[in-house]
């Protein structure tokens, strides 16, 4: 799985948990997917998953793991094509000139791999299952030999050891049974879908673009070759595509859109204290729409960014960390007092919930 900012994935079994406790749920909407991890360990626990985000790159991702069933799939064959793949001859394309040269994210050696192999996924691609998870071994592969601490906003002054190592594709580790996935706004997104047991919210929290810190991810993905600009490469549309939900201005009415608008009997959010809302402010508006709310606190470490410190361009540190963790909290509501403290298990354990590690 890719390094992904706001990933859940040392919160999955907390959710997974969750979900299971709430009675008769089946369907679950996973609306803000991210890297998938969650609507992952959803599927792998039975729920059939509707997994939904605005990146071309989690829709590919969310193609693979989430509406592929590898019960059904001709996974061999897939298999036997990435074979192929990575033996094409070396290309110097986009890749390899834009985030290479201009830029420090890939060796060039892996820049030329990426290239040869992303123009080859176009060639032999028969089918949108197929796509997806040639490409998710792309991304997958490239991921594992990057030169960044998890986010495209710049590279690392010196390479990072992993950047050394030859790119490989790996078969990703497809999950059996059905799904769904999109590439929606949210709001959007709820007006015309459900309905579903439960809907997972984990949207941006703050005013940082994945858009923007993804870029590499959405051009690979894309396959195109747009303009690039400042020392991060970042492509032209990353300056003009933002995301209601990292705007202050615009966040509390696109969070409120969402929650009012979801076609679910529960749902469960994901927030963080250092959001631009305040929990109360989360609660109020969960009980207004659903009557029942529980609050479940989880102490979770920063993002390894945030704890490795601030630095300017030629990698000085410019500013201290103030803390190098925060608190998640996670929302259930639901129409039923009982039903969302059971589920919730606030009875039996009380407030506070820990999860250790990083990303
Ligand atoms: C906190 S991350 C989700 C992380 C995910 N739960 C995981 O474990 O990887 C928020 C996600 O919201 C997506 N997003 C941002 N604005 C959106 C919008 N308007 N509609 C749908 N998705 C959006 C981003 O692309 C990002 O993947």
């Amino acid at each position: 799985m890719i390094k992904y900012l706001g990933s859940k994935r040392r919160l999955v079994p907390r959710i997974v948990a969750l979900v299971s406790a709430i009675p008769g749920a089946r369907t679950v909407l996973d609306l803000f997917t991210g890297s998938t991890r969650v609507a992952q360990g959803l599927k792998g626990a039975g729920f059939h998953v509707t997994a939904n985000d605005l990146a071309s790159y989690s829709e590919v991702l969310a193609t693979a793991y989430i509406a592929t069933d590898a019960a059904r799939a001709p996974v061999a064959d897939w298999a036997a094509k990435l074979e192929v793949l990575d033996r094409l001859p070396d290309v110097r394309g986009y890749v390899t000139r834009t985030f290479c040269e201009e830029a420090r994210y890939f060796q060039p050696a892996n820049g030329q791999r990426i290239d040869a192999i992303r123009a080859g996924i176009d060639r032999v691609a028969e089918s949108p299952a197929e796509r997806a998870v040639l490409l998710t071994a792309l991304l997958e592969a490239a991921d594992r030999v990057d030169s960044t601490t998890g986010l495209q906003m710049a590279y690392l002054k010196s390479w990072a050891p992993r950047s050394h190592r030859p790119l490989v594709l790996r078969m990703p580790e497809l999950l059996r049974g059905p799904g769904v996935a999109t590439r929606a706004d949210a709001g959007e997104f709820v007006a015309a879908a459900g309905p579903f047991d439960v809907a997972y919210l984990d949207p941006p929290y703050n005013q940082h673009s994945y858009y923007s810190n993804y870029h590499i991810w959405e051009t690979l993905v894309r396959g195109d070759a747009p303009e690039a600009y400042g020392i991060a490469r970042k492509r032209e549309d990353c300056r003009s595509t933002k995301s209601a939900f990292n705007q202050r201005p615009r966040a509390w009415d696109a969070l409120r859109a969402v929650v009012e608008g979801v076609n679910a009997r529960h749902l469960l959010l994901s927030f963080s204290n250092e959001g631009f809302f305040t929990d109360a402010e989360i609660r109020r508006l969960l009980d207004d729409r659903f009557g029942e709310v529980a609050v479940i606190p989880v102490d979770s470490p920063r993002y390894v960014g945030a704890r490795i410190g601030i630095h300017n361009p030629k990698g000085e540190r410019v500013g201290a960390v103030s803390h190098v963790r925060n608190t998640e909290l996670l929302f259930l509501a639901g129409p039923d007092a009982q039903e969302i403290a059971d589920a919730s298990g606030a009875r039996k354990m009380g407030a506070a919930l820990t999860a250790s590690g990083g990303r």
